[in-house]
């Protein structure tokens, strides 16, 4: 089969497991088997662009980067919705759709509405000719968006192309793309871990994600859509319940809570029932939006300059309280990240007492114009901290001045700085500054990082006062005598703390690669670095484009662990950690040392095999001496090749003279350890034949 055929046929296999599992929540394939395929396609059009096919699946993983995102005006307007916060307001918009159906001889006795949820994410346009989706706009000023079209496509939920007979060559469907909460709750446990300041809530995150210029990393966000609204030229649908389902049928992701209501009063009904089951659903809602169903009445109804006449909005109340700001703190995270941090005259907020609200960063302050003794509005919505929404400027106290953001830190009083393009100040005194020394050590002890029992943070704390340790590298330096001078640390603590120690040896490499506390670099990241790399000196070594080259993660990762490694002080901790003894390799704890066949020569395995998974294979590499390396080069002794490896990899490895041995020929190394010396085997054009439907 020619590259050209190869291609069409792996897309074709891959869109129809995408559709399998996306849409019809079937998994036909091992995650393993998907990947491998994916990673085939991806090669073949690295090497053959002029084969990719417009729609390829390879875009859900992202790649291109978008330096700007173009303007593009809108085919047709994104209105907004009239909004409503009460049921007086409703009923007089069921009295206004009446009168003016009543004017246009529409007999009422055929209206109905439609209630949908008000999802809250960033409002998307995206454009289907021939079936294949072209183009994502965003919403805009509503007459002209951003063509956010590369980062869409990484929506898995989102069809790339329709093959439904019933669907139409060319229609807009329009809807909401959002971040589960799900998603963003595990985002921002990545981003304490990794040291990051927290995001705000899913919509503005999502918002944030969709503009991201690197669809790579918009992929990594893992965003979602509601579809609500479709539009086109001679649709065959007489009602938007209709329009809906059809869109449904074509592989669009619809929220099932919509409903049709007979009368207005059944639109009140399902938003007091919604009002608290809402917030058992998977995404931020904030209200709910009413439609009448007919398409021909919604016609005559028509629109005025701002909003639709058939559609309203009403909006559910956040639950939102005044009170005085008191002060404003300034906390240090283990990275030095600024938050500042508004301190409230204590109130009742849904059942819970406020008394602190995060402010985020200096650009918030400013853009709520905060002053201390003002009367702020503090509201908990979808997030777990409660935020500040705004000021009341009728209660702000008469002489007070806007609030000056600190140049210095509180802790150490080194001067601040802001990095280019960030939102938050950074404490650049990482060995002084206290909190930021004995957060990196707090963080080393961790459960997800060393998981020293018998060491917290109280004991950290004194620990550090008393001059015992500054760094991570310290702990291992920790004796009986020297814990015994803590205060109330008795023979048996101390006895805890050792064994602790001792037992923290064992750790997994990725625990240990966690612990060292690099920023941006969560449990998730040093899991990937570390099953790529295999061992800690593979990850020292690494130049930048190594560590860009790494699934899943992003190029501020890979910048912020080459940066790491670059300063001589860490490399001298990885020495000593080394020298104490903690795993500083994938599975060497586990390994069994089989022989040293291998010794001293280096492998890269790409592919699949029948007899190893990729992992036992690594496994048997290092028990008999041999090396992992990051990616084929000149100082690569063995391509261990598997089928369906990418045919650019092999084709460096050929051009480099790297010898390619295949699965059997490998074993056969270890069992005579008669290494060879030519470079055979392995054809470059046969891939595994498809034969899936
Ligand atoms: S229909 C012509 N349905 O709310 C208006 N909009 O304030 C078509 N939104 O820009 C919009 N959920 O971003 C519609 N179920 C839903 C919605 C919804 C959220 C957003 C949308 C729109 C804004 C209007």
């Amino acid at each position: 089969m020619n590259p050209q055929e190869r291609i069409a046929e792996l897309s074709e296999q891959i869109h129809y497991y995408n559709q399998k599992y996306y849409q019809e929540h079937i998994s036909e394939i091992s995650d393993y088997d998907f990947d491998m395929l994916l990673e085939e396609l991806t090669n073949l059009e690295a090497e053959y662009p002029q084969f990719k096919l417009p729609d390829s699946p390879t875009q859900r993983v992202g790649g291109s980067i978008t330096k700007d995102f173009p303007t593009v005006v809108h085919k047709r307007v994104m209105l907004s919705l009239g909004n409503t916060y009460s049921e007086e307001d409703l009923t007089d918009f069921d009295k206004r759709v009446k009168k003016f159906l009543t004017d246009e001889n529409v007999p009422l006795d055929t209206l109905e509405y439609i209630c949908e949820l008000k999802f809250d994410g960033v409002s998307i346009s995206l454009h289907y000719e021939n079936g294949v989706l072209v183009t994502g706009v965003t919403r805009g000023d509503g007459t002209q968006g951003d063509d956010v079209t590369a980062n869409v496509k990484t929506i898995k939920t989102l069809p790339l192309r329709i093959t439904h007979p019933s669907a139409p060559a060319n229609f807009e469907v329009r809807g909401e793309i959002f971040m589960s909460h799900k998603v963003f709750e595990q985002l921002n446990k990545e981003r304490e871990q990794a040291g990051e300041p927290l995001y705000a809530n899913p919509r503005n995150t999502a918002s944030g994600s969709l503009k991201q210029q690197d669809s790579k990393e918009v992929a990594r966000r893992k965003l979602d859509a509601y579809l609500y609204y479709l539009l086109g030229d001679n649709l065959p649908y007489a009602t938007h319940d209709e329009a809906i389902k059809a869109l449904e049928t074509w592989g669009f992701q619809i929220s099932p809570t919509y409903r049709k209501c007979a009368d207005i009063q059944a639109v009140m009904d399902y938003i007091n029932e919604w009002e608290t089951k809402r917030k058992t659903l998977p995404l931020e809602t904030d209200g709910v939006v009413i439609k009448v169903n007919s398409l021909d009445q919604q016609r005559i109804l028509g629109f005025t300059a701002k909003s639709p006449r058939w559609a309203i909005a009403y909006k559910y109340k956040a639950e939102s309280i005044g009170t005085t700001l008191e002060s404003v703190t300034y906390q240090v995270g283990r990275t030095g990240a600024i938050t500042p941090v508004a301190e409230l005259k204590p109130v009742l907020l849904a059942g819970t007492t406020v008394k602190r609200a995060s402010l985020h960063n200096a650009n918030e302050i400013e853009r709520l114009g905060l002053r201390l003794g003002d009367t702020v509005f503090v509201e908990k919505g979808g997030e777990i901290i409660p935020k500040v929404t705004g000021v009341d400027l009728t209660k702000r106290p008469a002489n007070s001045v806007e609030l000056a953001y600190i140049t210095h830190c509180p802790e150490c009083n080194t001067a601040l700085i802001r990095r280019d393009g960030e939102a938050q100040h950074y404490c650049p005194n990482e060995k002084g500054c206290p909190p930021q020394v004995k957060g990196k050590l707090e963080h080393f002890i961790s459960r997800d990082a060393l998981k020293i029992d018998g060491l917290g943070g109280e004991t950290i704390d004194k620990m550090y006062q008393l001059g015992l340790v500054k760094t991570i590298a310290d702990l291992y330096d920790l004796t009986a005598d020297k814990l015994a001078r803590l205060p109330n640390f008795k023979a048996k603590s101390v006895q805890n703390a050792l064994a602790g120690l001792e037992e923290s040896k064992k750790q997994p490499f990725a625990h240990v690669l966690f612990g060292m506390g690099i920023r941006f670099v969560g449990k998730g990241g040093a899991k990937r670095l570390s099953e790529h790399f295999q061992t800690m000196d593979a990850i020292m070594n690494a130049k930048l484009e190594d560590l860009t080259g790494v699934s899943d993660v992003g190029e501020k990762t890979a910048q912020s662990v080459y940066d790491f490694f670059q300063i001589a002080e860490n490399q001298d901790i990885v020495s000593r950690l080394k020298v104490a003894g903690l795993q500083m390799e994938v599975g060497a704890s586990t390994a069994t040392t089989e022989s040293d066949t291998l010794a001293g020569k280096s492998f890269v395995i790409s592919g699949t095999f029948t007899k190893f998974s990729r992992e036992e294979l690594t496994a048997k590499i290092i028990a008999n001496g041999g090396k992992i390396l990051s990616g084929v080069s000149a100082k690569l002794d063995y391509l261990v090749a598997g089928e369906n490896m990418g045919p650019a990899k092999l084709e460096k490895a050929n051009n480099l003279g790297v010898k390619i041995v295949s699965e059997d020929e490998f074993l056969a190394m270890l069992d005579d350890s008669n290494l060879p010396t030519a470079s055979p085997t392995v054809q470059k054009d046969a891939p595994k034949q498809g034969g899936l439907f």
